[in-house]
């Protein structure tokens, strides 16, 4: 898949989740063309904002008082533990893991989004128009 832009089947209609991941899709399509320094600093920059989406839905998880699937915990933080790997080897180095970290996002997080990202986007919605509904 192209990182150039977002696919158009996992926008998921909760504003604060698309627009995380939009940028990261945005951040994500500069890197492969990168030069080694160049590389280095996108990539850690690359990796702060999948940390910062990743927290941001288990913060909405939290503040809808939504259950927090282990199965979508658990893929962040695998996720997580590879891009650390990945930006280890950077700092020794070695830029092949990241690069091969990359080249894997692009598959994993169309995934990711469509199918975890997603039922705590459709959550999220139903929560807020329940609210919404008992307010009038
Ligand atoms: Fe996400
Ligand atoms: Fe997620």
């Amino acid at each position: 898949m192209s990182l150039a832009q977002q696919p158009v089947h996992i926008v998921l209609g909760e504003p604060s989740l698309d627009a995380s991941h939009h940028d990261l899709f945005a951040a994500l399509a500069r890197l492969p063309a990168l030069p080694s320094p160049d590389f280095s600093s996108a990539f850690n920059e690359c990796v702060r904002a999948i940390e910062r989406d990743f927290r941001a839905e288990e913060m909405l998880m939290e503040e809808f008082g939504l259950p927090m699937p282990p199965v979508h915990l658990e893929q962040h933080a695998r996720m997580l533990a590879g891009l650390h790997h990945a930006a280890a080897a950077l700092d020794d180095g070695d830029a092949r893991p990241a690069r091969y970290a990359v080249a894997l996002l692009g598959d994993w997080l169309p995934v990711h989004i469509g199918t975890m990202d997603k039922a705590l986007a459709d959550a999220v919605c139903k929560v807020r128009a329940d609210m919404q509904r008992a307010r009038r």
